[in-house]
């Protein structure tokens, strides 16, 4: 999965008293060896911030599944979402949680094109 860390996402400027190592962190401790947490740099979604884009494992990918891209992942009950998300097989194996439905967004043709999976 792509976490991102530029000029927005990850900022206490854009998001003041969000402990934005401790839930980077969390994540990277909550995926284990189920996913590898890849920062990244800004993904073109800055409004939709802090922004992380879960990718489909290979058996996900065989079942048709695409990159999820979630928005304002910014609290631990997102982020243990969506490592309990990609611990059970991630996007096209598991069901998303609930929590993470909301969070759900279409990115731009640009983001897209920026940040192919
Ligand atoms: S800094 Fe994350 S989308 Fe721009």
């Amino acid at each position: 999965m792509r976490v991102c860390r530029d000029c927005c996402c990850g900022t206490q400027e854009k998001h003041p008293g969000v402990d934005h190592d401790g839930l980077l962190a969390r994540l990277e401790v909550g995926a284990g060896a189920h996913a590898r947490v890849l920062r990244s740099g800004c993904l073109l979604a800055c409004d939709e911030s802090n922004v992380v884009v879960v990718t489909p494992s290979p058996g996900g990918r065989r079942a048709g599944a695409r990159p999820v891209w979630l928005r304002a992942v910014l609290d631990e009950t997102t982020t243990d979402a969506i490592s309990e998300w990609v611990r059970r097989g991630g996007p096209g194996v598991a069901s998303i949680p609930p929590a993470l439905v909301s969070r759900v967004f279409v990115p731009s043709g640009i983001a897209l094109e920026w940040a192919p999976a």
